[in-house]
């Protein structure tokens, strides 16, 4: 191992790289990593000298809090390679900023920007080779903090990890999905975590979406706690409908996660001329669409899943199907998106950011 000291971050470089042996072809989404990961640690009130070393495990004590509580934020951000070779983000400052929200939410310290920017573009520019060119191709980058502290008393912990972990991806779901209409779990409630990119938020998803898997849904659109009338979210990603020639998204709330597709997506179709209405959506009004024939998509965003188009939904044991149609607002708004990620087009948003 040779060890590099950089002024801002102690590097240690892995001797070998594992690329040789990854088919990136057929890559399940998040179970191949790159040669390299970034941690800092927060102890004694500060965060410590930031460090780059060969993707390993770690171990960690078994009282450490984030076992016991779910003391624990992430972020999922992309990065693509253009024709010339050219690494880029998109809009890493929302992710950077959200995951300081979420860290306030569970009582986690603030991670500090230049070390942020700074362990991520030097983790980048370690791995750019893991950063495939071409639409389709990304590097997932998933930043994460989790609370260390070997302690289980039921309180803040002292001592942080944050990390940073890459995996290179393709689509998240090939195909499109069906989802099912809670009625009865919930994601979030008023007050609560759904804002946040809080580890325990997405844990608790997973029993409710394994009912409705055995059942053939892949997901589940998640309405409010109170009525289960308020249509919020679906799975892991917010949720659009396309009524007549209009998008209807629900508002960000302490409930809904201030999706950073979701805010690129709106912007872009108005950019498009589509008229977007940003407002409480119910389960009857979605459902008398459907059945008058006004409603003509529905589709997920996220950074994960990009836009995931959804071809039928069910509520109350009522199945509706969407019609197939030519004019795809999910397929042009998802093309548009690409092209900025992946530098094909104008950045006129100044969306892009280069590694
Ligand atoms: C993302 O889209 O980045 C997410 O956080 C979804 C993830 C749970 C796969």
């Amino acid at each position: 191992m040779t060890k590099l000291i950089s002024h801002e971050i102690d590097i240690v470089k892995s001797e070998t790289s594992k690329i040789n042996a990854v088919d990136f072809d057929n890559l399940t989404f998040g179970r191949t990593f790159t040669d390299h990961m970034f941690i800092c640690d927060y102890e004694n009130g500060a965060w410590q000298t930031p460090r780059i070393i060969p993707y390993q495990p770690m171990t960690m004590d078994p009282s450490a809090r984030v076992f016991h509580y779910g003391q624990a934020v992430f972020e999922g951000m992309k990065a693509y390679k253009d024709a010339d070779g050219k690494v880029w983000m998109f809009r890493p400052e929302d992710n950077f900023n959200r995951i300081n929200k979420s860290s306030a939410r569970l009582a986690m310290p603030e991670f500090p920007k230049e070390y942020f920017f700074k362990g991520l573009t030097t983790l980048l520019q370690m791995d750019s080779d893991w950063v495939k060119p071409g639409k389709g191709n990304s590097l997932y980058v998933r930043p994460f903090i989790i609370a260390t502290d070997p302690a289980i008393s039921a309180s803040p912990s002292n001592n942080y990890r944050f990390m940073i972990i890459c995996s290179p991806a393709k689509a998240y779901y090939t195909d499109k999905i069906k989802v099912l209409v809670a009625e009865k779990f919930s994601r979030s409630a008023n007050g609560g975590v759904g804002f946040a990119k809080a580890a325990g938020n997405y844990a608790a998803q997973f029993y409710p979406t394994s009912l409705a898997q055995k059942r053939g849904f892949q997901q589940i659109i998640w309405t409010d706690a109170d009525t289960h009338e308020k249509l919020e979210e679906a799975g892991t990603m917010n949720v659009f409908f396309r009524i007549n020639d209009k998008l209807v998204t629900a508002p960000v709330s302490d409930r809904i996660l201030d999706g950073v597709t979701r805010k690129s997506i709106i912007q872009l179709a108005q950019d498009n001329g589509i008229e977007v209405e940003v407002r409480p959506i119910t389960v009857t009004e979605l459902k008398n669409a459907a059945k008058a024939g006004s409603l003509k998509e529905i589709f997920g965003t996220g950074t994960a899943a990009v836009i995931s188009p959804i071809s039928a939904f069910e509520h109350a044991e009522e199945l509706f199907e969407l019609p197939n149609i030519d004019n795809s607002y999910a397929d042009t708004l998802k093309d548009t998106m690409l092209n900025i990620q992946h530098n094909l087009t104008e950045d006129k948003h100044g969306w892009r950011y280069g590694v």
